[in-house]
């Protein structure tokens, strides 16, 4: 088998075997198989795409580049919860306190922000003490006693993924639904659990800009899913403006907790009581979604969620009492008020620009090496749909260094656009798509 006829085979838009393609990944895994080929290759499947058969033998051969984990000895049901990326997205902190209400596990691995967007592993690391499991055995403790096991991704699982977007990102490649649908499933699959949702961002801060794309990669994701005998749902959700209102890491927790005591903001509770919905009918626990909701009302109504949150927190080292006390979080020693200059409706907000608010401020990497602030970032305090006069506060500022905080304001303003005729307030949940359920 040679490599260059591979490329031409797929660059003519024929069907490649699973001999071709387990030869030509895992010949460029070992490093017999140059950069220049694989880019030609991956511009080949831009173009040209991946049949089901094709994206079930390429994702199984990204799986099986490395560790492959399987979590014996928990003694719950699993799900992993998986978000395609977006600006204030703190889904995973509250779900944890939710699905262990319902005596759902989560195990999963989750990552560093970079760029605009945050990272879950960052908005827990703004939690004085708290520490994560170093191993595969130390997650499943936590997990069989607080419900909930996070632990930051390691370069063991998928290997191939790394590698391979890292040429994807130079070769203009990343746009791809075959090649993201099969990055992502392959670092999920690596992982086994018993169910997985997948919250699929639509919007200007998302990779998916549109409701298309969105359902073509959730529809695909949720075929190689199932050719892997998993349970799997998707969810397409608004990014066109930023979940919630706070952006940053310790407002995150502190919105994260807030919303486990039914004080969140409207869309982030939407989203975490739908996707906690979705976890029950994957358990088998309702049939339906909206008796899913109610369930998912009641033990946030009685505290049952946040205790769950408490001793997830305390077990990893934090102080429990910062859930009654935020000043136990690192705050910000300053503020600054961003005022409109028009009146009339929110029309949208850019997640993106919102995002690189927070980040120009310390609360979010430009590069992998820079150092986070977990106590900065900006709290919204419009979002679309509401009325705004001339000098109305739209977003606070909470920074501690003077030095970028004008670039921070540019970026709110120009995030947020206001229309002279009325609009109505953005939907967060758009579709629900599921397989095997
Ligand atoms: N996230 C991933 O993990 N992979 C992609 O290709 C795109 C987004």
């Amino acid at each position: 088998m040679r490599a260059v006829d591979i490329i031409q085979d797929k660059r003519d838009g024929k069907i490649l075997s699973s001999e071709k393609i387990s030869f030509f990944l895992d010949g460029y895994l070992k490093g017999e198989i140059p950069d220049y080929q694989m880019s030609a290759f991956l511009m080949a499947v831009y173009f040209k795409g991946m049949n089901k058969e094709e994206l079930k033998i390429f994702t199984e051969t990204m799986v099986n580049s490395g560790e492959v984990i399987k979590f014996e000895g928990i003694n719950k049901f699993l799900i992993d919860k998986h978000s395609t990326g977006g600006v204030g997205d703190k889904t995973t902190i509250a779900l944890g306190g939710l699905f262990a209400s319902f005596d759902i596990g989560t195990a999963k691995l989750s990552g560093r922000g970079l760029g605009h967007t945050g990272g879950t592993i960052d908005k827990f690391e703004s939690i004085k003490g708290f520490s994560f499991p170093e191993t595969k055995e130390e997650l499943i403790r936590m997990t069989n006693i607080t419900g909930t096991g996070v632990m930051p991704a390691s370069d063991k699982i998928v290997p191939l993924d790394k590698k391979l977007y890292a040429l994807r990102d130079v070769t203009a490649t990343v746009q791809s639904i075959p090649l993201i649908a099969s990055s992502i499933m392959s670092k999920k699959l690596a992982i086994y659990t018993d169910g997985l949702i997948l919250d699929v961002k639509v919007g200007s801060g998302a990779f998916m800009k549109n409701i298309e794309e969105a359902r073509g990669l959730a529809k695909t994701m949720l075929d190689i899913g199932n050719s892997f005998g998993r349970k799997v749902a998707a969810v397409l959700t608004n990014m066109d403006e930023p979940l919630g209102l706070a952006v940053g890491n310790s407002n995150e927790v502190i919105e994260a907790i807030e919303t486990l005591k039914g004080r969140g903001p409207e869309d982030f509770t939407e989203l975490v009581e739908t996707l906690t919905a979705m976890a029950l009918m994957i358990k088998g626990d309702v049939k339906d979604l909206e008796t899913g909701k109610l369930k998912v009302k009641e033990v946030i109504e009685s505290g049952k969620a946040i205790k769950h949150l408490k001793d997830f927190i305390e077990y990893a080292g934090g102080d429990p009492n910062l859930t009654e006390n935020y000043s136990l979080l690192p705050m910000a020693k300053k503020e600054f008020l961003v005022r409109t200059e028009n009146s009339g409706w929110v029309s949208g907000i850019e997640a993106e620009k919102v995002g690189k608010a927070g980040m120009v401020l310390g609360a979010g990497r430009a590069t992998k090496k820079d150092i986070i602030d977990h106590s900065v970032g900006v709290v919204l305090n419009k979002k679309t749909g509401d009325e705004v006069e001339v000098g109305e506060v739209i977003a606070k500022i909470q920074y501690n260094d003077d030095k970028n905080l004008n670039s921070s304001i540019k970026f709110i303003k120009e995030a947020f656009k206001i229309s002279k005729e009325k609009v109505l307030p953005k939907k967060v949940i758009f579709e629900i798509h599921t397989i095997n359920i």
